[in-house]
């Protein structure tokens, strides 16, 4: 199978880079933003034309939800308008596209799992563009599968993972929002699955589903917090606080968790909980450090064992 992975620069592209040479079977392209930028019309189709793609992947996305409030404009290019694009390249070569969005489409106000037939209802622009992209797929791609996603995190890219290694590494106290719910979800985890959808993917067939995909378990990202540093052998004390206590520019689901009953019926998945592959997330980070890939000395463990972590690259 030929398979273009747009994006491939962030966590989940990053993740699906590194897993593509344990799939000898595939042939991946991987162009960064300057060789493919979806929102090019011109240079989508005439990579499509000059390659012989049959699989799209599309980990391209405007995702800082913060930012999308004052600069829509961008946003919407990117996840609303690059989609279509892909959709419209994916139909006329007769390719399937798979596209991720996000449980950012749900307004939170549910009390119980969002399944993917409940009414999206985004709170900000960031929510609205990528449920805008989505529909576009759904009108324009005759084979695409659609994969929400919650909370990613990954050794690759910016995450909130990250960003509490190093604050754990600096301050005696955190203080994180208790109040919003979610499951966090393992890049590495979703590019697994993906390769594993790829697999059984039959190109007679056409597709058209959505789907949610995330760690199993619920958490806030008050116990998130808490577990990174349990796991990472940090002392720094978390404390829980409201979201009035932490106000961001763009407002967030109180509640975003995902039935993932569709997606593991459909194609025999086994999910992980968010805890165990938080753990092997930063057993990945420690070996990646190991191997001297970074140069800032910080020290932490993984259960119980410290471990010196170098951490110019990994944990900026
Ligand atoms: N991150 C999360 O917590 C989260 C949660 C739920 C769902 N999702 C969804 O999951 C998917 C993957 O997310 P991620 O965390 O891997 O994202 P990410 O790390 O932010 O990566 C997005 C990638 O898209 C690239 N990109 C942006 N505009 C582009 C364009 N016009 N053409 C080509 N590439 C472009 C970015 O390049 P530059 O770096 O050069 O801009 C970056 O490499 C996205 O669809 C996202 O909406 C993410």
């Amino acid at each position: 199978m030929n398979i273009l992975v747009t994006g491939g620069g962030g966590q989940l592209g990053s993740e699906l880079k590194a897993l593509s040479p344990n799939t000898s079977e595939h042939r991946f392209y991987f162009p960064d933003r300057d060789e493919l930028d979806i929102t090019d019309p011109v240079k989508v189709n005439r990579f499509c034309r000059e390659n012989p793609i049959e699989v799209m992947v599309n980990c391209a996305a405007y995702t800082a939800v913060d930012r999308a409030q004052s600069d829509a404009e961008a946003a919407f290019l990117v996840n609303r308008e690059g989609p279509a694009i892909l959709a419209a390249c994916a139909r006329d070569i007769g390719a399937l596209l798979v596209h991720l969005s996000t449980d950012y489409v749900f307004d939170g106000q549910s009390s119980t799992p969002y399944r993917e037939i409940d009414p999206p209802s985004p709170l900000g622009i960031y929510g609205r563009s990528k449920w805008e992209g989505e529909e576009c797929i759904r009108k324009i791609a005759p084979s695409h599968l659609i994969i929400r996603t919650s909370w990613l995190y990954s050794v690759y890219g910016h995450n909130f993972v990250k960003t509490m290694l190093r604050l754990g590494a600096g301050k005696d106290e955190i203080r994180v929002v208790s109040d919003q719910v979610g499951a966090p979800t393992s890049a590495a985890d979703l590019a697994e699955a993906i390769l594993s959808i790829i697999a059984r993917y039959d190109p007679e067939c056409l597709y058209r589903e959505t789907y949610h995909y995330a760690n199993e378990g619920v958490c806030s990202w008050y116990d998130f917090a808490v577990a990174i540093m349990e796991l990472a052998g940090l002392s720094s004390r978390v404390h829980p606080i409201g979201s009035d206590q932490y106000p961001q520019t763009a407002p967030r689901p109180h509640y975003s968790v995902m039935n993932t009953s569709l997606v593991v019926s459909d194609w025999g998945l086994e999910i992980p909980h968010w805890r165990s592959s938080l753990e092997v997330m930063l057993k990945k980070l420690l070996s990646l450090e190991d191997k001297g890939k970074s140069s800032d000395e910080r020290e932490f463990c993984v259960k119980g064992k410290a471990v010196n972590v170098i951490c110019k690259n990994v944990l900026k």
